[in-house]
């Protein structure tokens, strides 16, 4: 039986995207309209598996699924036997027993995939260290719903070119969007990534030199410096990224009508300063927003039909 997976955001086609952010933006309409609780997956059971911490992916996968009529499990890692060694194989065909779809997120991708393939449902990737597909499809969302369209946006990344990143790029070759990534050396986004979105014929740039990267940007992307798990190189990541900051200098080299953009949680003072993540351009909380929209779009996609 064929069983559909978001572990990357290239598992999706760009059909596949772009039914999701219709019908995400049809969700998002209803629930303004009317908060009434949906229907359409009941009967159906969610789990979530917490290796690291989480706000957004959490209390929004978990509000998605009760939206929809379903159910909704959320588990941390330690709480499981996993955090006493018992094996994912095992793990993985214990939960296809109880539960319609799983999401993980985990230190390493590898966990995830080895899920999969032990799985019998639908695995889905809450974050891992490559990838972060789910905000990828909230972020595509939010992009299209202030540029009214996807190819030919320039989207700026400063800072870190970390698993945000990394599925934006994905996402980005995917739709037709060019992405200008501004980072140290020993930053850059995935080699895999970068190359597979070039051979889709992306325009992919990688650069030093923040304020010529932005000129002209449509989008103006950043996060944390440090990412969970790399705590203890969390001194070393700082200084290297300073010169990163999403700042008004950054914001002036870029189009007057560029949205600035966080997958959060934001860190004041490091990636990005306090005038700009409130600046009228930004549409950080809006793309928060849209991660329930986008997950109820994928759950329907995944478990419905
Ligand atoms: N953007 C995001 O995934 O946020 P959380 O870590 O809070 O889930
Ligand atoms: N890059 C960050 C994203 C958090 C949503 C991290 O992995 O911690």
């Amino acid at each position: 039986m064929f069983i559909m997976n978001l572990i990357s955001i290239f598992d999706l086609s760009l059909a596949e995207i772009e039914a999701i952010i219709e019908k995400a933006k049809e969700l998002k309409k209803e629930r303004r309209e009317s908060k009434r609780v949906r229907r359409d997956l009941e009967g159906k059971t969610l789990a979530q598996i917490f290796e690291k911490p989480s706000t957004r992916t959490r209390v929004s996968f978990e509000v998605a699924m009760r939206e929809l009529g379903g159910d909704v499990i959320s588990l941390n890692w330690n709480e499981l036997q996993l955090g006493r060694g018992e094996r994912i194989s095992e793990t993985a065909k214990v939960f296809s027993a109880y539960v319609d779809a799983v999401m993980i997120r985990a230190y390493s991708h590898s966990t995830i995939e080895e899920f999969a393939k032990y799985a019998s449902t639908p695995v889905i990737n809450g974050l891992s260290d490559l990838e972060h597909p789910c905000q990828t499809l909230a972020d595509l969302m939010t992009i299209e719903e202030h540029k009214n369209k996807l190819a030919g946006v320039k989207v700026v990344w400063v800072g870190d070119g970390n698993n945000v990143c990394n599925s934006l790029i994905g996402g980005a070759a995917m739709t037709g969007m060019n992405i200008h990534v501004a980072c140290p050396k020993g930053y850059e986004p995935a080699k895999g990534v970068v190359e597979k979105a070039k051979e889709m014929g992306c325009e992919v740039v990688i650069g030093n030199n923040a304020e010529e990267i932005a000129v002209d940007a449509d989008v103006l992307y950043t996060d944390v410096w440090v990412s969970m798990g790399e705590e203890g190189e969390s001194e070393k990541r700082k200084m290297d990224l300073k010169k990163y900051q999403l700042s008004e200098n950054l914001v002036h080299e870029a189009k007057e009508d560029a949205i600035i953009m966080h997958c959060m949680p934001v860190h004041i003072g490091e990636e990005i300063t306090e005038e700009v993540m409130n600046s009228a351009n930004s549409v950080i909380f809006e793309q928060a927003e849209n991660r329930l929209h986008a997950q109820k779009a994928l759950l329907l996609k995944l478990l419905k039909y």
